[in-house]
């Protein structure tokens, strides 16, 4: 029969919880996955009165109303669930209900929110390549005297459209941003901001991709040639970033550039000039660089006209509560959420992590925390949604390394390990400490191979 097929073959799936309700609210039909859930067997349950397993369940009011309720939250036992409950109708009449949830575990709708997470940066990089700069200072959040200072060098940097300017800081402290906003309110505003990333391209590849090339010029050369970067930036700005992992030979090419802002096409003959403002940005200590024979010394100084030393974010994190609050509104637009704010304890607990990714890090934790409070219907971010990152604690490197669900694994085990040594391996008592039912914990430690067996 059909129908038998529906239910041990399609229902009978780890992927959702499936439950069918007689009309006087027998269970008639419970899967594996929601016996599991409930920690209860088979007979324990089929035959039963709905109201006697979960006295929560909406499956009574659905056969009492004949309305489906569709796309419900349900949480038990410590799992949260989007849930749908209907009835099911014979000969016009409510014969029982069917209900059904999609069974995620918390680390699974990490993971969810991990991939949108992935897509939606990428979404935004090619957004942000697509608009060339738009910013402008006012798109600088910072209050702190450091920011307010550099932000007032830039400016001042802003209205010579020729002077050189060297961006230093940690990834994700707003280089890129700070170069836009000079490009954005300089009177090249209107032509060309040309970002070049000088670590992604291949070595042998940048001094055609700056200077371009003509015809024959290498094999694979296009027809008629091309215009490099400096080129097309011509009237506007040329970022180049990560200037620190340009090799040696291209520096003195690029300091050629700088002394006689002309150069030819790879191939060509013909000299061009062009009218372009250069800033440059490095996470690198140039400095540094230079002692060790890695940096030229006189490029150095010929980009070292105007340099913006941007802080860390761990050193201005009186400015934290600002940039939370300049990108939720931002944030619930792009993500369609509904965040309405941030608990103190939230932001204390912000304030007291190293952000070794600086704001782009902070940004990013935030819509995470955005995702996972709307996702479980919170009007506002609270501890709860940051605790994925009480994994790393200042100062300690694990980021690096590690993706954000194995440090997430590593620290659930950690607390459940934990919470068993308090309890003397008491299940119950580790159980009702963490706030989980005994069967979620037991599943939690066959997952990470804690013996479940009385030490
Ligand atoms: N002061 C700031 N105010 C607002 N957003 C900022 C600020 N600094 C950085 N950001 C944001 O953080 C992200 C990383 O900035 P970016 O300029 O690309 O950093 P970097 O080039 O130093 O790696 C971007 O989304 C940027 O808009
Ligand atoms: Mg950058």
């Amino acid at each position: 029969m059909h129908s038998q097929l529906l239910v041990s073959e399609v229902l009978d799936t780890n992927a959702m919880t499936a439950l069918i309700v007689s009309k006087d609210g027998t269970i008639e039909y419970m899967n594996k996955t929601y016996q599991y859930i409930l920690g209860k067997r088979e007979e324990d349950v089929i035959g039963k009165y709905i109201g006697d397993i979960t006295p929560e369940s909406r499956t009574l009011s659905v056969i009492k109303n004949g309305k489906a309720i569709v796309g419900y939250n349900w949480s038990i036992n410590g799992y949260t669930m989007i849930a749908c409950a209907l009835p099911l109708i014979r000969n016009d009449e409510v014969c029982g209900c069917f209900a059904y949830s999609l069974f995620m575990d918390v680390l699974d709708a990490q993971d969810l929110v991990e991939n949108i997470m992935r897509e939606l940066n990428m979404y935004k990089e090619e957004v942000r390549n697509l608009h060339a700069a738009r910013y402008s200072f006012a798109d600088i959040v910072g209050r702190t005297p450091v920011i307010e200072e550099i932000k007032s060098l830039a400016e001042k940097a802003a209205e010579h459209p020729s002077i050189t300017v060297l961006i230093n800081g940690e990834s994700g402290t707003g280089k890129e941003l700070f170069a836009q906003a000079i490009h954005g309110v300089s009177n090249r505003s209107r032509m060309p901001f040309i970002r070049v990333n000088c670590a992604a391209i291949p070595e042998h590849l940048l001094e055609a991709e700056l200077f371009g090339y003509e015809e024959g010029a290498f094999t694979g050369a296009k027809k008629g040639g091309s215009p490099g970067k400096f080129e097309l930036a011509h009237g506007g700005t040329i970022f180049l970033d990560e200037i620190g992992e340009m090799s040696l030979a291209m520096q003195s090419k690029l300091l050629v550039f700088l002394q006689e802002r002309e150069f030819e096409r790879l191939g060509g003959h013909k000299t061009i000039r062009v009218n372009v403002r250069v800033i440059a940005a490095t996470n690198r200590n140039l400095e540094e660089m230079i002692s060790q024979k890695q940096f030229r010394e006189d490029l150095f100084y010929r980009l070292n006209v105007l340099t913006l030393e941007i802080p860390p974010l761990r050193e201005r994190i009186q400015d934290i509560p600002l940039i939370v609050e300049y990108f939720m509104p931002q944030l619930n637009l792009e993500l369609k959420t509904r965040v309405s704010g941030i608990s103190d304890e939230a932001l204390a607990m912000l304030s007291q992590y190293s952000w070794p990714g600086n704001i782009r890090e902070l940004v990013n934790a935030l819509q995470r925390a955005m995702l996972l409070a709307d996702m479980g219907n919170y009007p506002t971010i609270t501890t709860k949604q940051l605790r994925f990152m009480k994994v790393v604690n200042p100062g300690e490197k694990a980021i690096a390394s590690n993706t954000l669900k194995s440090l997430m694994r590593d620290y659930e085990k950690n607390i459940l390990v934990q919470a068993l040594a308090e309890t003397k391996n008491n299940k119950a008592m580790a159980a009702d400490i963490l706030d989980i039912d005994v069967s979620s914990l037991y599943k939690k430690m066959k997952q990470y191979g804690l013996s479940v067996e009385n030490a």
